[in-house]
């Protein structure tokens, strides 16, 4: 089966551990992580006062997915791409036609009589995998559906392809020539996890002042008496979280295993590989080990190709040949770990994720070139 970009399973936690956040916690729709209350905005630092101190973090870090997630349409790589489909657009969909001339990004479906028209604003995806691009709608109560685009760019092909969870033969409704409606709720959940603050007026999301990308205070929460304080630190910081907080504020965008049918959570199960945090906990090494999280692996401030992710460093911290007590390759290797324990597969029909469900494995997953 294949599972959308936004699958049903939502996380009902938000950054839990996050004092900061306390009080508005209850008064939550648990629906979507991020509560687009202006609530939330209170105790809100400028994103661009962090490099004042911390220009380490900030300089690698706007190189990461994390800050790259969410783009406008008018972006120039945004518009790069919208360009190569402009002009290659009858070998996808010959009734299709994107209009760039004007100051709006328009794609226009034309079927007989039938003309349907979308205007794109956000891109979404770093391109690391892909990028989507949607339309937002205002309906007449002042919210926003949203309407995902039929087409996405993707890495692995450089060129354009169904957008994952759409499937070839088009549906009926209004907008299918063109995509997938998503309403009011399900369009927020997309801004909640890649973006930093949905900020409100009179009820509504004001997608104008959204902050778009996954940056420092998605992940540290309001920072404003911090930076007032020149640093001092505030209760709820993410050193001192316990192993499954931490895990599960990552996985409130990267999904955790409460949010699966437990049925679902078996090694063999391609879904979930998508899901890190779901993975993970399942593994051996995260059983046995109180001090691994997320982090353990990945410094959230770097862009994961910084990091020599294909190397072995992850693995030797707890299974070095030259520590006696550590449990070593009963197959006797030392080195591609990740080649049989923690390979690549193929989720959807153009992106790979890595399983992190660290276990042996009987045979190895066979991937397409
Ligand atoms: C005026 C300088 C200054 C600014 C501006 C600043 N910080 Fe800091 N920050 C510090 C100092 C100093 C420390 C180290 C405190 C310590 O170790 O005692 C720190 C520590 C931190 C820590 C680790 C400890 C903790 O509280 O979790 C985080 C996270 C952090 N800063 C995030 C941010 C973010 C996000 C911003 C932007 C909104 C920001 N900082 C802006 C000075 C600053
Ligand atoms: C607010 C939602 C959110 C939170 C919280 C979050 N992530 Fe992510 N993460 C994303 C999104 C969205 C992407 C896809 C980014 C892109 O477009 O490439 C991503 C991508 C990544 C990647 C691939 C990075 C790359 O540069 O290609 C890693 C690794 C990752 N996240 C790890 C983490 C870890 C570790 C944590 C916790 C410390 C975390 N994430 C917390 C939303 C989140
Ligand atoms: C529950 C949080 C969540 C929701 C809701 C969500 N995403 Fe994501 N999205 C992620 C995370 C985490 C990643 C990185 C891992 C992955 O690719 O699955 C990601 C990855 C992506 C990517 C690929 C980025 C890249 O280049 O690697 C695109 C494009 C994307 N999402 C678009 C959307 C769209 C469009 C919606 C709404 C229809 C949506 N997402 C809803 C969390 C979410
Ligand atoms: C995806 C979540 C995420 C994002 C986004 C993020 N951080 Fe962090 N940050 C963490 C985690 C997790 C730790 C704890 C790392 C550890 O325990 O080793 C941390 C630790 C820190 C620390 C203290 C330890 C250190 O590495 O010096 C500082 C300071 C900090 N972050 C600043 C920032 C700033 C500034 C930004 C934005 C440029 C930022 N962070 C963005 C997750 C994030
Ligand atoms: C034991 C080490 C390890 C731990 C722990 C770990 N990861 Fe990873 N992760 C990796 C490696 C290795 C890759 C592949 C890197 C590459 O391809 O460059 C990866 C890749 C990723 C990616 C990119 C997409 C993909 O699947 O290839 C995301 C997102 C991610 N990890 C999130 C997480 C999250 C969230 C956690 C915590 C639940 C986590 N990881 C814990 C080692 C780890
Ligand atoms: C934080 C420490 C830690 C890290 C990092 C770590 N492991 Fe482990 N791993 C363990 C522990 C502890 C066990 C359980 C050993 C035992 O049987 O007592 C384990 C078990 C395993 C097993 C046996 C699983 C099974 O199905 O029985 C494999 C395979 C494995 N690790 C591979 C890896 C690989 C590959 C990496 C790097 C991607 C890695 N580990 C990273 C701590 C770790
Ligand atoms: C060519 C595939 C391959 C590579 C590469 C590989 N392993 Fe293994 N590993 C296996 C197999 C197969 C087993 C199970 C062997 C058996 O039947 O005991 C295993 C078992 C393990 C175990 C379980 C040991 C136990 O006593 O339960 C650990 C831990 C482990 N490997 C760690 C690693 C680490 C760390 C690396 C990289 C340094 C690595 N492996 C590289 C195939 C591999």
């Amino acid at each position: 089966m294949l599972t959308s970009w936004a699958p049903y399973a939502v996380p009902v936690l938000g950054l839990l551990g996050l004092v900061a956040f306390s009080s508005v916690r209850d008064q939550r729709n648990d629906e979507f992580p991020l509560q687009p209350q202006s609530s939330v905005a209170v105790g809100w630092a400028d994103e661009s006062s962090c490099a004042d101190c911390h220009f380490e973090q900030v300089e690698l870090f706007l190189q990461t997915g994390h800050a790259q997630t969410l783009r406008t349409v008018e972006d120039s790589r945004s518009q790069e791409l919208l360009q190569v489909f402009q002009d290659s657009v009858s070998e996808y969909d010959q009734t299709l036609r994107v209009d760039l001339s004007g100051r709006d990004v328009d794609v226009v479906s034309q079927s007989g009589a039938n003309s349907r028209s979308l205007e794109l604003d956000w891109c979404f995806g770093s391109g690391t995998h892909a990028h989507t691009w949607v339309g937002t709608l205002p309906d007449a109560r002042g919210q926003r559906d949203l309407v995902e685009f039929r087409w996405s760019w993707y890495h692995e092909t450089a060129s354009f392809d169904i957008t994952p969870g759409q499937t070839a033969q088009k549906g009926s409704g209004y907008f299918a020539p063109l995509g997938t409606l998503f309403d009011t709720p399900k369009a927020r959940r997309c801004f909640a996890c890649h973006s930093t603050v949905l900020p409100e007026s009179n009820g509504h999301v004001d997608y104008n002042a959204i902050h778009p990308g996954v940056t420092c205070q998605r992940c540290h929460g309001p920072r404003q008496s911090h930076v007032e304080s020149n640093g001092e630190i505030q209760e709820g910081f993410w050193q001192a979280a316990s192993q499954m907080d931490s895990i599960k504020r990552c996985g409130e965008c990267h999904r955790i295993a409460e949010d699966q049918d437990p049925e679902d959570i078996k090694p063999e199960n391609p879904d979930i590989v998508r899901f890190q945090p779901v993975s993970l906990v399942q593994s051996p090494c995260f059983k046995n080990s109180p001090q691994m999280t997320c982090v353990s692996c990945h410094n959230p401030h770097r862009p994961l190709n910084s990091q020599n992710s294909s190397g072995i460093w992850q693995c030797v911290q707890c299974h070095d040949s030259q520590q006696e007590d550590h449990v070593l390759c009963s197959a006797d290797q030392l080195d591609n770990c990740l080649e049989c324990h923690m390979p690549k597969i193929q989720v959807f029909e153009n992106i790979q994720f890595t399983d992190h469900w660290i276990r042996v494995r009987k045979s190895l997953p066979k991937i397409p070139n």
